[in-house]
């Protein structure tokens, strides 16, 4: 079989950049190892995290009530509960419907855009020739255009061995059964945040170890202390500046050791240390496609590689490992490979922390700009003085805009709170159209939303905020 594009993995970035180019007029194959379409984020990733998180929420939610504890203790609200309990398999099996019902719906699209689907794992024979290693064979596929779409996989520490069972990675975090007990989480990132979040509600003790003497590395670092300080409360154990050196096991789970401090006792470890390219069995050398000393692929602005018919998008080529980032990079790639046109504003690339309040970035942070030498103005509003966030008691957090100290254009938005997971959109639209603090700051927005905190964190970087 021959096609215009072979797009190989069919995560975010391969689904989504295999049905642009079908709309352009590609005639397109996508392979994909994996019986479910729809990459990590779909079927280990984004999607089951977001269901435990939110049905976690739930939980915690009502059973807090009975304690009549926390923030979102529906009791000081009039709503009592008693009896609650939990039904980890029903919670599991809300997940698993949920992964199995929208990879389904990927399936349906690559159908309706008349992709062709290879089951099996892809491997160069040369720039213009595949071999898809399926359960029913071999198959031989040429193109005259590859787009490496082959993401991330779990990483780990040296001499710590993922086993899947005591030692796990995220996909195993997503499934335990029964709560652990006392869970350690290795690293203060993403991962470590929201699947610590999950079980934290569920139950578990949730040690978090992170090398770091912060949380969240790359993001504003005033950001990343506020929402310390809530997980905190909320109680999860954070200990800063903890170099994880080992994991042994022992007859009642495992014990972690740390560099100059007591081993932590626990019966499961998450490991959350970030991600590694993936491109095993690949073959990429076959190809003449160079990889970087990290493993990531190695691609030009137009994200060519160094084969000139393979391109290549998504976590392998390294930057944010979201999936969004990804999907916006296939688009591009497919219309610049077709058009000649095809651009990606890096600055406006959301990240979203899922937690309850979530967190959520834009654009460069304080440190960043402080480094680069660009001048700026800060504005900040705190959710405790929104009439919504305090209707809803959900009053931790705040909003800060940094904007361009002479021309007064946004630069960045770092937000923790109630939905600033959805907020953050306006602020990246705000920037994706070169917007000034000025400009949200005279939008009307509707009165009592969250929004409204956005508004008046742009009204602060000019020192007129109205409601505080
Ligand atoms: P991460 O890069 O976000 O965080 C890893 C953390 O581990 C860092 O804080 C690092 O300092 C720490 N660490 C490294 N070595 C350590 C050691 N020896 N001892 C203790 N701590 C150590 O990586 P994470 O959380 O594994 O997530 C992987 C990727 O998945 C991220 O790049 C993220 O973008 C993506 N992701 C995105 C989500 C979202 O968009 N909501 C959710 C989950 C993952």
């Amino acid at each position: 079989m021959h096609h215009d594009l072979l797009v190989i993995g069919g995560g975010p970035a391969g689904y989504v950049g295999a049905i642009r180019a079908s709309q352009l007029g590609l005639n397109v194959g996508l392979v994909e190892k994996e019986k479910l379409l729809g990459g990590t984020c779909l079927r280990v990733g984004c999607i089951p995290s977001k269901a435990m998180l939110e049905s976690s929420h739930l939980y915690e939610l009502a059973a807090a009530d009975e304690k009549n504890s926390g923030q979102h203790g529906m009791a000081a609200r009039g709503v009592r509960t008693k009896g609650v309990s939990l039904d980890l398999a029903a919670m599991h099996g809300h997940r698993t419907g949920t992964v199995e019902t929208l990879a389904a719906g990927v399936a349906g699209l690559l159908k309706k855009n008349k992709i062709t689907r290879y089951s099996g794992l892809a491997s160069f024979n040369s720039p213009t020739e595949v071999t898809v290693a399926g359960k029913k064979g071999d198959e031989t596929v040429t193109a005259d255009r590859v787009l490496l779409c082959t993401g991330s996989e779990p990483s780990s520490l040296p001499g710590i061995e993922i086993d899947g069972d005591l030692v796990g990675h995220s996909t195993h975090a997503l499934q335990y059964d029964p709560v652990p007990k006392k869970l350690v989480v290795i690293g203060a990132g993403y991962i470590g945040l929201e699947l610590g979040t999950v079980w934290r509600r569920l139950g578990a003790e949730v040690i978090v170890l992170e090398y770091l003497d912060r949380i969240l590395p790359g993001m504003d670092a005033e950001l990343a202390k506020e929402a310390l300080k809530i997980a905190t409360k909320q109680g999860l154990d954070f200990r800063l500046g903890t170099k994880v050196t080992g994991v042994k096991k022992t007859k009642k789970g495992a014990e972690v050791q740390i560099e100059g401090a007591d081993p932590v006792a626990c019966d499961k470890v998450l490991m959350a240390v970030g991600r590694r390219p993936n491109t095993d069995g690949l073959n990429a050398d076959a190809a003449g496609v160079k990889l970087t000393d990290r493993g990531f692929v190695e691609i030009n602005d137009h994200w060519q590689t160094s084969a000139s018919n393979v391109f290549a998008v998504g976590d392998v080529v390294g930057g944010a490992m979201l999936a969004h980032k990804a999907e916006e990079e296939a688009v591009a790639c497919v219309e610049h490979m077709v058009t000649g046109y095809g651009h990606i504003d890096y600055d406006c690339i959301p990240g979203v922390v899922y937690t309850e309040p979530e967190i959520a970035t834009v654009g460069k942070t304080e440190e960043q700009l402080k480094e680069s030498g660009v001048p700026y103005r800060k504005g900040k509003f705190p959710f405790a003085a929104s009439g919504r966030a305090r209707a809803m008691a959900m009053t931790d957090g705040f909003v800060k805009v940094l904007a361009h100290k002479e021309t007064d254009r946004i630069l960045g938005v770092h937000m923790v709170g109630p939905h600033v997971g959805e907020l953050i959109a306006e602020a990246g639209a705000a920037m994706s159209f070169g917007a000034s603090s000025e400009d949200v700051a005279r939008t009307c927005h509707a009165h009592p939303t969250l929004a409204e905190a956005f508004k008046e964190a742009c009204l602060a970087v000019d020192g007129r905020t109205l409601n505080l």
